[in-house]
């Protein structure tokens, strides 16, 4: 990106996986590391914005000159999202958010004594859509992790969540996606798409926040 494509825009990014409590000791997760999350806030801040990283748990440390809001759940992240939107002008959604919690979080360890148990899951609200659906809502930015038709689901959750683009990762892989420190994606946006083949995530979330900075301001 042009040095100062983003200067002075704020922005917000979800990154890192999101636990959702069974009891005081149990949760249920996703994989993420945190590392594309990270790797978008460093860019965009590099790039001259005001960047707010609202992080799950990860074990990354958090970025020079960059808010950090650490939560743990999806709920307390759609709380932090909400409380950052009124001066937010560009959201990114990387994190990997649980879809479902526990319908309840038992007081105490639940003890291991049947031989089989169930677990009664509520969904989760959808962040990245809650966010997209205010009026005003920011440029919104999210991610789709398929492991098939990558092209027909990213375009779905483009349309459905009502976002201005949309980063599609085959997690199907284990060279790229999860964990990994390089990534591949497919970008969708309305009227358009591009392709970015396997790359390092800091190199990767550079060309992506070039990209969102060319959405963004098109002149
Ligand atoms: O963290 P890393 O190890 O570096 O890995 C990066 C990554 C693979 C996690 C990342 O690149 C990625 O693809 N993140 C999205 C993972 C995901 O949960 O995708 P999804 O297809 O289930 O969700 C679609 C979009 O909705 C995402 O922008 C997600 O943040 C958002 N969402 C989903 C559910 C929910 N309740 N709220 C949301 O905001």
């Amino acid at each position: 990106f042009e040095s100062g494509a983003l200067a002075g825009v704020s922005v917000v990014i979800t990154a890192g996986p999101t636990r959702e409590a069974i009891d005081p000791v149990r949760y249920i997760t996703n994989h993420s590391s945190g590392k594309m999350g990270y790797a978008l806030a460093e860019a965009a801040r590099d790039a001259g914005a005001r960047v707010t990283l609202i992080s799950g748990p990860v074990t990354l440390d958090a970025p020079d000159r960059i808010k950090v809001v650490r939560v743990n759940s999806a709920m307390d992240m759609l709380q932090a999202a909400e409380s950052e939107l009124e001066h937010c002008e560009i959201f990114i959604a990387s994190a990997a958010v649980a879809d479902y919690r526990p319908a309840e979080v038992a007081d105490q360890k639940v003890k291991k004594s049947a031989d089989e148990m169930s677990i009664q899951l509520v969904k989760n609200p959808d962040i990245v859509a809650t966010v997209a659906a205010h009026t005003p809502h920011p440029f919104t930015v999210g991610f789709a992790a398929e492991t098939q038709d990558v092209e027909h689901y990213a375009r779905g959750k483009l349309a459905r969540k009502n976002l201005d683009m949309i980063v599609a990762n085959d997690v199907s892989r284990s060279d790229i996606g999860f964990n990994s420190d390089n990534n591949a994606v497919n970008v969708y946006w309305p009227e358009g798409q591009c392709q970015f083949d396997v790359m390092n995530k800091q190199i990767l979330a550079r060309e992506l926040i070039g990209l969102v900075a060319d959405h963004f301001r098109p002149d």
